[in-house]
C-alpha cells in the first residue's frame, strides 16, 4: 500500500499535477509524470540535469530533451489518446520501490468492444542515459490498430526554444533525433529503438515516427518495448549521437527485464539506506517515502558539476536554478544516508566558486557571494525583476539576487556539515577551505562596523522571509554570518595541521587580508541578536516590532488578485508582520543547542502564527522546533503538509504572473529532516549522535538506517527506547548517547540500548508490584466501536445516513445528548418520550453487540501480559464501572485469569472517585502502593493517583499527564 502511488480516474485538470506527481528519473534526467499520449501541451518533458540555455534575451533555463517514449494508439481510424477520447477506466500508478510508472487504461471500442492499453516505463537508475518502456494492447472485439510511437521533438519549453538544427533520421534501425543548444551550442542526441514483434512498419525518418499497423485479434495481448538513449555535449568527449546509438543498441539487446532487473536492484540498495519505517501511522509512513522517493529521482549519484534545482528536474520552473534550498533543506537527508552524493552537492558549490567571486566583485565585494539562483557556471540566473505586478503588468524590482547574502553563509554551512558528518577533509583540501574563505571575505567586505556600538553588523539584507526586503541585522543572517567565521578559524587549524601544503598556499593567496587575523577580530565584535530577557523573543530584524501588527486572516483579507505578490515594494506584507516563511525560527532549529527550551516556544508560539508558509520549505522548520521542544502533535500538522506537498499539488502555483509549479525537493528533505531530526530526535554533531525522540500521538516507532562518519547503523526508536545496531563491516566506532543519557561507543557489529529515564523508572516499578488493577474499555477491549454501530444502526432505521465522521462528535458525550445530536445530524424532532425509547433500544443493541464479543477483540498484548504476570505470581484484578464487565470478561474468555473483579456494580461513586481501586486492592489483599492501576482515561488516572497507587496510562502522553508511564497499548511491555 504504501508503497504505490496511484489514481483511478482520468481528470483532464490534473495533467499538470499529476505531471510532477508522476515523475520518474535518475538524477541525469527527469521523465514528468504525463502520459505517452502527452506533449508540449500537456508539459511532457524530459529535463536534463546541468544543461542549461539563454534563448534570447528570456531567462535561462534547463534543457528539455526531445521525448522518445511518445506514443498514440489509434483505432479504427479513431486516436485512442486520453485527450480525444473518454476513457472507461483509467489507472495512473507509481510503484515506488522500483521507480516504475504504469497506466492501464480502457476504451470503449466499436461494437461495444473495450480496448485495453498498458504502458509501463522506469528512467533507469543503472544505465543513467537509458529509459525503457513496455506496452501491452487487448480488445475484446476484432479491430483495425495503427501505433504511432517515435521521438517527439515539439518539447515544452518555457522561455524557448532551447534547440535548433533539429534533424531527424534512421540508423540500423534506430531513430535518432539530434540538435544543438543556441547559447553553447552543444550537442543533444536521443535514440530510439524498438521492438514490435508484429504488425507492419513504415518509418517516416523525417519526423522520427515509427507507425505500425495490423489487425488486432479479439482476445489477443500484443506486447512491445521501446528503449531511448539521451546524451549531451555535456558528457564525454564523443559525439553524442554515437554514445546514444551504441546505448540504446545495448539497452535492446539487454532486452526490457534485464533493464528493468537491473536498475531494481540498484533502487533496492538505494531504499536499503534510506528507508524510514514508521509504525503506526500509514499515512505518514506513504508521505515520508514518498517525499524520499522524489529526493532519490532527482539526486547527482554520478556528477559533481550538477545541484538539484529547487524544482528539481520536473522541468524549467524557476529556470532550473539551485538556490540555499540544497544546502539547508535537502542536504541532510543525503548526509545520512547517501554522503557520496552529499559530497558531490557540495563538490557543485566548489566548481561553481568564480561565478561566486564573480558575482561578489561586480557589486563591489572581495570574495565569493553565492548566485541566488545558481546553475551551470555559478553566474546568477536571478534577475532583478523577477515578479510582474499583477495589476500593472510591469516588472517589480525585488532585490533576492543583490540582497539574500545568507546564501554564502548556507554553502559554508553545507560544506562544514559535510565535513562533521563524514570526517571526509579532504574536501577542504580539494576546494572548501578556499569557498570557505572566501565566503567570509566576501561578509569582511560587506559587514559594517557600528563606532557607536562597537560592532560588525550587516545591514541591508533580505533573510529567508523574503516578504521583508534590505533590512538591517536579520537574525538568521547575522547567526550565519557568526558561524562562517567560526567555521573558517575552525578550518584553517584543521587544514594546518593536516594539509599544511594546501594551508600555506591558501594563507599566501590571502596574505593581502582579510584573512585570519581579521575574521578573529570581526568574530569578537560580531553582533548577532539575541533574546529579549523578558519575553525571550528575539526581533527578526531591527524594527521589526514597528511593523504593523496584523492577523494573517486580516492580510489576506486585503487581497485582491489571489496572485498578488505579497513582498516587494508595495506588497501587503511588507509593511506588517507577517512573515512568508521561518527565519528565527529556523536559525533556532540549526543552532539549535544554543537556546533553551523556553526561548524556542516563546519564538515558535510568537512567530507561527504571523507565518504565511508562503513557501514549501516553512512548515518543516515548525515541525522540527516543535518536535525539540517535545511538543511533538504541534509539529504533526506542519509535516504532514510539507510530506504531502506533491501528492496533493496544493502549493502555491503563481507569483505575480509567473508560473512556479513543480515538485518541491525543499519540502521533500524537509519531511524527511522532520520525520527523522525531529521526531525521531536524531542529533549528530559529528562528536556524538544523540537520540532524544519526540513521536506525534499515532506513531509507534520510527526504525531507519544512517551512516556517519563512514560508519552504517540500524536505529529503532520508540517513545522509551532506542536500539542502536552497528554493521559487522564498520571500520570505525560513534558514540551514541539516548534521552540525554551518558555516551556509549557503538562498535562495529554491536548493539546499543536507551532507556528513557521515567521508562526506566517505571519499569522497575512494574517489576517490583505485587498486584495490577486493570480498567476495562480501551485497556482491555475496545467497545467504543459497538457504540458506534449501535447509533449507526438506530440511525439507518430512522431513515438517515450515520458516519464514523459524525460519530466524532459523540466522544466523551453522555447517551441523551449523543441522541440530540444525532437527531440533529438526520433532522429529525421527536418527543421526550420517544426519545427516551430510542436511548433504550440503543442500548438494547449495543448489549447485542457485545454479546457476540471473543477473544478475537482482545486488544493486542492483552492476553500475553495478563499471563506474564500470572507467571510471576501477581494477583490481577478488575476495576472498571462497567455494569457488564464480568459478562464481557467471560465472552473474551479471560475471567480466570483475574482474582478479583469490581464492577459498576459494587462501588456507587463514579471515577475520579477512587473507590473502585481501593475496593480492587483490598480484594486482592495488597496494600494501595503495591499496585499498579491501568487506566486509559483521565478520570481513572485520577482515581488511580488518589488511591495511592502508580498508575500506568494507556493512550496519549498530554492527556494523561499524572500517569507515572504512558504507554499505546499492554503490547507494548
Ligand atoms: C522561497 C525561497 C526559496 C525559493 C526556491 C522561494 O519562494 O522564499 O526561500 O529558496 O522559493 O524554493
Amino acid at each position: 500500500m504504501s508503497w504505490t502511488v496511484s489514481e483511478h480516474s482520468f481528470e483532464p485538470e490534473r495533467i499538470t499535477t499529476n505531471g510532477n506527481k508522476y515523475m520518474t528519473g535518475n538524477g541525469y534526467m527527469g521523465c514528468r509524470g504525463t502520459l505517452e499520449e502527452f506533449g508540449k501541451e500537456q508539459l511532457a518533458a524530459v529535463t536534463l540535469a546541468g544543461l542549461y540555455d539563454k534563448a534570447g534575451d528570456k531567462w535561462r533555463e534547463p534543457v528539455n530533451a526531445p521525448n522518445a517514449l511518445f506514443t498514440v494508439i489509434n483505432c479504427d481510424g479513431q486516436d485512442l489518446s486520453v485527450l480525444a477520447a473518454e476513457p472507461a477506466a483509467h489507472t495512473q500508478s507509481l510503484e515506488l520501490r522500483q521507480a516504475v510508472h504504469r497506466r492501464e487504461t480502457v476504451f470503449g471500442i466499436r461494437d461495444g468492444g473495450q480496448l485495453t492499453y498498458t504502458a509501463e516505463r522506469f528512467v533507469s537508475m543503472d544505465q543513467l542515459h537509458v529509459l525503457a518502456g513496455r506496452f501491452t494492447l487487448h480488445s475484446t472485439v476484432d479491430c483495425r490498430i495503427v501505433i504511432r510511437t517515435g521521438i517527439d521533438s515539439e518539447v515544452w519549453d518555457i522561455n524557448g526554444p532551447h534547440l535548433s538544427g533539429q534533424q531527424s533520421r534512421m540508423r540500423e534501425e534506430v531513430l535518432l533525433a539530434t540538435a544543438v543548444t543556441g547559447e553553447l551550442q552543444l550537442p543533444v542526441a536521443v535514440a530510439e529503438q524498438a521492438d514490435f514483434g508484429f504488425g507492419r512498419q513504415e518509418i517516416d525518418a523525417e519526423r522520427a515516427l515509427r507507425t505500425v499497423s495490423f489487425d488486432a485479434k479479439a482476445g489477443e495481448t500484443y506486447e512491445w518495448y521501446k528503449y531511448a538513449a539521451v546524451f549531451t555535449g555535456l558528457d564525454s568527449g564523443e559525439e553524442p549521437e554515437e554514445c546514444a546509438l551504441r546505448a540504446v543498441r545495448a539497452a535492446a539487446d539487454a532486452g526490457y527485464s534485464e533493464l528493468l532487473e537491473a536498475h531494481s536492484r540498484i533502487w533496492e540498495e538505494r531504499w536499503l539506506r534510506s528507508d524510514v519505517r514508521i509504525e503506526g501511522d500509514d499515512k505518514a509512513q506513504s508521505a515520508l517515502r514518498y517525499s524520499i522517493y522524489q529526493l532519490l529521482i532527482i539526486a547527482p549519484t554520478e556528477s559533481e558539476k550538477v545541484s538539484i534545482p529547487a524544482r528539481g528536474l520536473s522541468g524549467q520552473v524557476y529556470k532550473g536554478a539551485v538556490f540555499w534550498d540544497t544546502e539547508m533543506f535537502m542536504l541532510p537527508f543525503f548526509l545520512h544516508s547517501d554522503p557520496a552524493t552529499a559530497r558531490n552537492l557540495m563538490m557543485y558549490r566548489i566548481h561553481t566558486l568564480d561565478g561566486a567571486r564573480r558575482k561578489a566583485a561586480e557589486y563591489g565585494y572581495l570574495g565569493a557571494f553565492y548566485a541566488w539562483e545558481s546553475q551551470d557556471s555559478g553566474d546568477d540566473a536571478c534577475t532583478l525583476f523577477n515578479v510582474n505586478d499583477v495589476f500593472t503588468g510591469r516588472p517589480m524590482r525585488t532585490y533576492f539576487r543583490d540582497k539574500q547574502v545568507h546564501i554564502s553563509a548556507d554553502v559554508v554551512h553545507g560544506i562544514w556539515q559535510y565535513l562533521q558528518f563524514t570526517g571526509d577533509d579532504a574536501i577542504l583540501a580539494e576546494g572548501g577551505a578556499e569557498v570557505i574563505y572566501e565566503c567570509a571575505r566576501f561578509f569582511y567586505s560587506y559587514a559594517y562596523y557600528n563606532p557607536v556600538k562597537q560592532r560588525y553588523e550587516i545591514l541591508d539584507v533580505t533573510g529567508p522571509d523574503e516578504y521583508h526586503e534590505r533590512v538591517n541585522n536579520n537574525a538568521f543572517t547575522n547567526a550565519l554570518v557568526h558561524e562562517t567565521l567560526e567555521i573558517a578559524l575552525k578550518a584553517a587549524a584543521l587544514l594546518e595541521d593536516k594539509y599544511p601544503a594546501v594551508y600555506a598556499e591558501l594563507a599566501s593567496q590571502f596574505s593581502g587580508g582579510p584573512f585570519l587575523a581579521e575574521f578573529k577580530e570581526m568574530l569578537e565584535h560580531f553582533y548577532v541578536p539575541q533574546p529579549d530577557p523578558d519575553t525571550l523573543i528575539i526581533e527578526q530584524f531591527d524594527r521589526y516590532y514597528q511593523l504593523e501588527e496584523v492577523t494573517l486572516a486580516e492580510l489576506k483579507s486585503r487581497i485582491i488578485n489571489k496572485h498578488e505578490y505579497l513582498g516587494g515594494g508595495s506588497g501587503l506584507a511588507t509593511t506588517t508582520r507577517i512573515l512568508k516563511q521561518a527565519d528565527v525560527v529556523l536559525m533556532l532549529n540549526l543552532f539549535k543547542g544554543k537556546f533553551s527550551k523556553e526561548v524556542k516556544q516563546a519564538n515558535w508560539e510568537f512567530y507561527e502564527p504571523r507565518t504565511e508558509h508562503g513557501s514549501s520549505l516553512s512548515p518543516c522548520i515548525y515541525a522540527l522546533v516543535a518536535a525539540d521542544i517535545g511538543s511533538p502533535d504541534w509539529g504533526y500538522p506542519y509535516f504532514m503538509r510539507t510530506a504531502t506537498v506533491d501528492l496533493t499539488g496544493e502549493a502555491k502555483q503563481y507569483v505575480g504572473d509567473l508560473y512556479i509549479g513543480g515538485t518541491h525537493p525543499a519540502a521533500n528533505g524537509g519531511a524527511w529532516m522532520a520525520a527523522v531530526l525531529g521526531f525521531a530526535g536524531l542529533h549528530f554533531d559529528g562528536g556524538i549522535a544523540a537520540l532524544n525522540p519526540a513521536l506525534p500521538e499515532s506513531w509507534q516507532s520510527v526504525e531507519l538506517p544512517v551512516r556517519l562518519r563512514g560508519s552504517s547503523f540500524r536505529l529503532q526508536i520508540s517513545r522509551g527506547r532506542v536500539t542502536v545496531t552497528a554493521a559487522e563491516d564498520n571500520s570505525g566506532a560513534v558514540l551514541f548517547a539516548g534521552f540525554g543519557g551518558e555516551p556509549e561507543l557503538c562498535r562495529p557489529g554491536a548493539q546499543l540500548q536507551f532507556t528513557a529515564p521515567a521508562r526506566e523508572a517505571a519499569e522497575q516499578m512494574l517489576n517490583n508490584m505485587k498486584g495490577a488493577i486493570f480498567d476495562l474499555d480501551g485497556v482491555i477491549v475496545d467497545t467504543a466501536k459497538y457504540h458506534y454501530l449501535a447509533w449507526r444502526a438506530l440511525a439507518a432505521e430512522l431513515g438517515f445516513e450515520f458516519t464514523e465522521a459524525h460519530n466524532e462528535r459523540l466522544k466523551g458525550v453522555s447517551r441523551m445528548r449523543s441522541l440530540d445530536i444525532l437527531l440533529e445530524i438526520g433532522g429529525r424532532e421527536f418527543s421526550d418520550e420517544e426519545k427516551h425509547a430510542m436511548a433504550e433500544k440503543k442500548n438494547r443493541l449495543y448489549v447485542e453487540y457485545i454479546s457476540r464479543l471473543d477473544q478475537s477483540e482482545l486488544l493486542p498484548g492483552v492476553k500475553d501480559y495478563l499471563h506474564r504476570l500470572r507467571g510471576r505470581g501477581v494477583a490481577i484484578a478488575l476495576g472498571s464501572a462497567s455494569k457488564n464487565a464480568e459478562f464481557i470478561l467471560d465472552k473474551l474468555n479471560i475471567a480466570g485469569l483475574f482474582d478479583a473483579v469490581i464492577d459498576g456494580n459494587k462501588v456507587s461513586r463514579a471515577k475520579p472517585d477512587p473507590e473502585v481501586f481501593l475496593a480492587a486492592g483490598a480484594a486482592l489483599g495488597l496494600q494501595p502502593q503495591d499496585c499498579i492501576v491501568f487506566e486509559d482515561a483521565e478520570a481513572g488516572v485520577a482515581a488511580g493517583k488518589a488511591a495511592g497507587m502508580p498508575v500506568v496510562g494507556i493512550g496519549k502522553p498530554e492527556i494523561l499527564q499524572e500517569a507515572d508511564l504512558v504507554i499505546a497499548g499492554l503490547h507494548e511491555l
